[in-house]
């Protein structure tokens, strides 16, 4: 039996995040600088190298599988690739295979991913506000995004939307945004704010809305239960008794969650980064291209691993940003 992929802090890595482009139809301002300059195409790793990597990764034991960006829904044909991991949950090797995604193409993808036995989406939504909306990614739709929502939802697709807690921004939506859920059915996700990527006027401390305090203005108005159960993503649950609904916490600056790490990180180009918040990361392209041995790519990939770093450096707490990362978020899709 191939033995399973273990980091040097005895985590077992089963979680797959694969970035398949760095562009997007949006320009979120804490993710990406207004002008931003993609790669050229012939950089990235093609649909099929795409499947060759990801099935190297199943066989070593990952389970999960999110397909990230930039936005994964832009990049073309990406169906026939989604339709080609169909076969791993089929033949169950693979349990999970879903997306984050900013929501915007849903209207015209969600049936198809459906179909591929995609059955758990994450979509960005840091506001229900339209000016608002268009002010956060620049220059994005809310109606188009919300329309998205309602079509995966009919498809059959489970919607978790993730916002991230912005001081100054969307604090006044707290109980918007929870109420919009639920009276949707929709789970809902809190992200604390991490540096990653210089974008030149952002002011991360400034912007920086610990979720102790964002939960603790849920609790004057809510019973909360914490829940045991994961997703297997870094979220910690509660459950709000008077709605029902599901409240998760992504909490790197308040309570870091490095500690039970099982996820790795593939760019559109082949680079895996072992940590999100660290700069240290290895080829695997080279050694997909250089051989049609899979045994290589293997190597390559257990040898990452062996360098996975303990977890990231982010921290507010000296009233300073330390531990920025240089890269934009949207490199890695989160
Ligand atoms: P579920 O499967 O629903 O649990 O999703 P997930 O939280 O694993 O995936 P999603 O793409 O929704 O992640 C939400 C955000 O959490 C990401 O965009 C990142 O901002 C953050 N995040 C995910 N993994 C990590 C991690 O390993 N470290 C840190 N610091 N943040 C992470
Ligand atoms: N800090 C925290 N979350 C971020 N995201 C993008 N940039 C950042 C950041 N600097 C989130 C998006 C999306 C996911 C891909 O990452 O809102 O939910
Ligand atoms: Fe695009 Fe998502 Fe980044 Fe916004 S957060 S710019 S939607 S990748």
């Amino acid at each position: 039996m191939t033995p399973p992929l273990i980091d040097p802090f005895a985590r077992m890595i089963e979680y797959l995040r694969v970035s398949v482009t760095d562009r997007c139809d949006f320009r979120c301002v804490y993710c990406m600088a207004e002008n931003m300059t993609f790669l050229p195409k012939k950089e990235l790793l093609t649909l099929e190298e795409l499947d060759r990597m990801c099935s190297a990764f199943i066989r070593l034991g990952v389970k999960k599988l999110r397909i990230t960006g930039g936005e994964p829904l832009v990049r073309r044909d990406i169906m026939t690739f989604f339709r080609g991991m169909t076969r791993h949950l089929e033949d169950g090797s693979l349990t999970e295979l879903t997306l984050t995604s900013n929501g915007s193409q849903l209207e015209r993808f969600a049936d198809d991913l459906f179909a591929a036995g995609v059955r758990r989406i994450n979509i960005s939504l840091d506001t229900l506000d339209d000016a608002k909306f268009a002010q956060i990614t620049r220059w994005g739709r809310l109606p188009q995004v919300l329309r998205g929502i309602d079509t995966a939802q009919k498809a059959g697709l489970r919607v978790k939307i993730n916002t991230v807690a912005l001081q100054g921004f969307n604090e006044d939506e707290l109980f918007t945004l929870t109420d919009w859920c639920a009276s949707r059915d929709i789970d809902l996700t809190f992200i604390e704010v991490m540096p990653m990527g210089d974008l030149g006027n952002e002011d991360r401390l400034g912007q920086y809305w610990s979720l102790k305090d964002l939960r603790a203005q849920l609790a004057q108005q809510y019973t909360l239960t914490d829940l045991t159960e994961r997703t297997g993503g870094p979220a910690r649950y509660v459950q709000i008794a008077q709605t029902g609904q599901k409240i998760g916490f992504i909490t790197p600056l308040s309570h870091n969650f490095c500690e039970s790490c099982n996820r790795v990180r593939i760019t559109c180009t082949g680079e895996i980064y072992t940590c999100l918040g660290q700069e240290g990361h290895s080829d695997l392209r080279g050694p997909l291209r250089a051989s049609e041995a899979d045994v290589d790519l293997e190597n390559a990939i257990r040898a990452a691993i062996a360098l996975k770093p303990k977890g990231h450096d982010f921290d507010y707490s000296r009233q300073q940003v330390d531990g920025q990362v240089s890269r934009h978020m949207s490199h890695t899709g989160g």
